[in-house]
């Protein structure tokens, strides 16, 4: 039996998680669940999977308990994640918040020698280099998992690979809604539209990302650190159908790709299960039914995201964490109507100007970087 802490349980991945643990009732446990404000939602889940520990990490006043969970430890604030990442029981931890608010739980779950299940992209974007030194693979394999469905891809591609034996990572994206609009077009494209992604249903943040492709910014960046790739090994291929959720070329030529539908019940219990593959209630890819697997380049004049993400990285130090603050601020400003569309990409290229050359040393480091980046990004909301 492994015990999960789930950080994030109320949002598009924590939930898919309490959907595959409960068809393993044998296998996992859950130990703690934490939410942002949901607390309805979230009582409704301690009250199902009786965790000894939960927290509401928006609330600073604590809201009133229901009776019958007087038997849950329940915690509240933004230092709650940490607590939680820190001092539930079991083994494993799934960061599944949305952005950088993770980084220090993740950091703090480690800390504690727990395994970290990561879907929280933005905190191996901000944190990359102190995440990876606080995650070496331990005498029972990596502490580190990936559960992106790219990463998992490459990850599954990788099992039984000699070390320095893959060239190539192909990351696929699916282009998103805007695929194929014009610049002009996309400049001023609404909120529904943008959260209308073709293939993946996903919280409101990640489908902003994927239709302006910072979601594939983050994950160059993100695959950089889990697979210790140079940039130009990493290269991004469009591929609308979703079913090819990544590849990779080895150095005799061979090309490793894994396929399924998409569906990230398989990487949340690959993760979980590793190196072990049980059910996920996925349904059967039917290579028929899809006939076609289409494969285009990368437009990097419609979505400045994917150039910003590689000078990011040969920036170093702390761009990667403006580039991510910097979205983070312009995708929320986007979904409260604030700003249009094509401005989410102004605001990250002047924050990765002024401040793309910030060191990344220290989580104070890493902190300040963030905070001023965030600060550029509010004053150009207008
Ligand atoms: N969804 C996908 O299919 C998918 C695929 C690959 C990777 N990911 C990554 O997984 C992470 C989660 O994505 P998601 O789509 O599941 O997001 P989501 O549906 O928006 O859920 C986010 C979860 O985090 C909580 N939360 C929000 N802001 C928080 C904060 N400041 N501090 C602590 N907790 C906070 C939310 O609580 P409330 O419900 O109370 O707001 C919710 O439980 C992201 O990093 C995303 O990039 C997602």
């Amino acid at each position: 039996m492994r015990g999960i802490a789930i950080l994030g349980s109320t949002g598009s991945i924590g939930r898919q998680a309490i959907e595959v643990i409960s068809l393993h009732p044998h296998r996992f446990f859950v130990t703690a669940l934490t939410a942002h404000r949901n607390a309805a939602l979230l009582f409704d889940q301690v009250r199902l999977l009786r965790p000894r520990m939960a927290a509401l990490t928006g609330e600073t006043a604590p809201p009133d308990i229901p009776d019958d969970l007087s038997f849950c430890d329940f915690r509240f604030g933004p230092r709650a994640l940490e607590e939680v990442a820190r001092e539930s029981e079991g083994q494993d931890v799934l960061a599944a918040v949305v952005g950088v608010a993770g980084l220090k739980a993740v950091l703090a779950a480690r800390q504690a020698g727990k395994r970290v299940l990561l879907a929280n992209k933005e905190t191996l974007v901000a944190g990359g280099e102190m995440v990876m030194d606080a995650c070496p693979d331990g005498p029972d394999g990596p502490t580190l998992l990936p559960v992106d469905s790219e990463h998992s891809a490459i990850f599954q591609c990788l099992q039984g690979a000699g070390p320095n034996a893959y060239e190539k990572i192909l990351l696929t994206a699916s282009g998103g809604p805007f695929r194929t609009w014009d610049k002009e077009r996309m400049k001023n494209a609404t909120v529904e539209q943008a959260l209308g992604h073709p293939t993946w249903n996903m919280g409101a943040k990640i489908t902003v990302d994927s239709a302006s492709m910072f979601n594939k910014a983050l994950e160059i960046i993100e695959a950089k650190w889990l697979f210790r790739a140079r940039p130009e090994q990493i290269r991004v291929v469009v591929h609308p159908q979703s079913i090819v959720h990544s590849a990779v070329q080895f150095r005799d030529g061979a090309v490793i790709a894994q396929m399924g539908v998409p569906d990230m019940r398989l990487p949340i219990l690959y993760a979980m299960s590793y190196p072990e593959r049980l059910e996920t209630g996925v349904e059967e890819l039917d290579l028929f039914s899809v006939g076609q697997l289409t494969f285009e380049k990368p437009d990097p004049d419609r979505f400045p995201a994917l150039r910003m993400a590689y000078e990011a990285l040969r920036l170093g130090g702390a761009a990667a964490c403006v580039l991510n603050a910097a979205n983070e601020e312009g995708c929320y400003a986007f979904l409260r109507g604030e700003i249009p569309f094509g401005r989410i990409s102004e605001i990250v290229a002047d924050a990765l100007d002024r401040y793309g050359a910030l060191p990344a040393r220290s989580l104070q480091d890493i902190d300040r970087a963030d905070a001023l980046a965030r600060e550029a990004a509010r004053g150009l909301l207008g």
